[in-house]
């Protein structure tokens, strides 16, 4: 990768090291054992794995801030406004931020001013996609026009909420939109609806919970990524 002036500076040379595409956790990997981990008592019953450990998912994220950071300079040297999807994206997306913002304090030759937004989306009941989107503070969003948006998500699974949710983004005018959530899914049955600019991991077809990612608004408030137990997906489940 070379600048404007041809030149290859050391840290585009550092960002032409670092995938966007996501780090692809395998089906066989079945996640490593409870006990290695302290893990809150409340919910050891009723998980299975650890999937992705905390530091992984942090390491991870750094990469990530470090690509947006460049390529976001090179491509579009203005204001990034940055679209929290909550409340499942709140952790990653206050951790990418807040890693965007050390790479404006530690380089010196540029920086990225950018500004938070915060929206809500509900779609899932239990442990599937249900029909119907709901997205909240979408109103709030007429500074939007002729901006640079990067909507943050926690998960992307069918990619139906996201597809839906960048039609309605659209309407506002944004010079452009990108998309970056810390999960892909990789179903067995569908394909995704739509490619993120910017993928943390793709990761086997299991219902994840922990770093925020909830179940019936349970498991927010664990550290690490993790597979559910059949009995807490029961436990947990809402009964009409
Ligand atoms: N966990 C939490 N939320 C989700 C998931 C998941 O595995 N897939 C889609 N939304
Ligand atoms: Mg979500």
């Amino acid at each position: 990768m070379t600048t404007i002036t041809g030149k290859t500076t050391l840290m585009q040379k550092r960002d032409s090291l670092i995938d966007s595409d996501p780090l692809v956790i395998p089906d066989e990997f079945v996640g490593y054992p409870l006990r290695y981990f302290n893990l809150p008592l409340h919910y050891r019953d009723d998980l299975q794995s650890v999937l992705i450990p905390y530091g992984l998912v942090q390491d991870r994220i750094e990469a990530l801030a470090s690509s947006i950071f460049l390529d976001v300079h090179i491509h579009i040297p203005e204001q990034l406004v940055c679209l929290c999807v909550l409340k499942g994206g709140y952790r990653f997306f206050s951790d990418l931020v807040s890693k965007i913002q050390n790479e404006n304090r530690l380089q010196n030759d540029r920086s990225l001013p950018m500004s938070l937004e915060f929206i809500r989306c509900k779609s899932y009941v239990n442990d599937s996609s249900s029909e119907k989107l709901e997205i909240i503070g979408l109103s709030d969003l007429n500074s939007l026009k002729h901006k640079n948006l990067i909507v943050v998500e926690d998960m992307i699974d069918t990619g139906s909420t996201m597809v839906a949710l960048k039609k309605e983004l659209e309407k506002f005018q944004p010079k452009s939109v990108k998309i970056c959530t810390l999960f892909i899914k990789r179903r067995k049955d569908k394909k995704c609806l739509l490619k993120p600019d910017y993928v943390g991991f793709q990761i086997p077809d299991h219902f994840v919970v922990g770093y925020a990612l909830d179940y019936n608004e349970y498991f927010r408030d664990l550290e690490h990524i993790c597979i559910m137990e059949k009995s807490g997906i029961e436990k947990y489940k809402i009964k009409d």
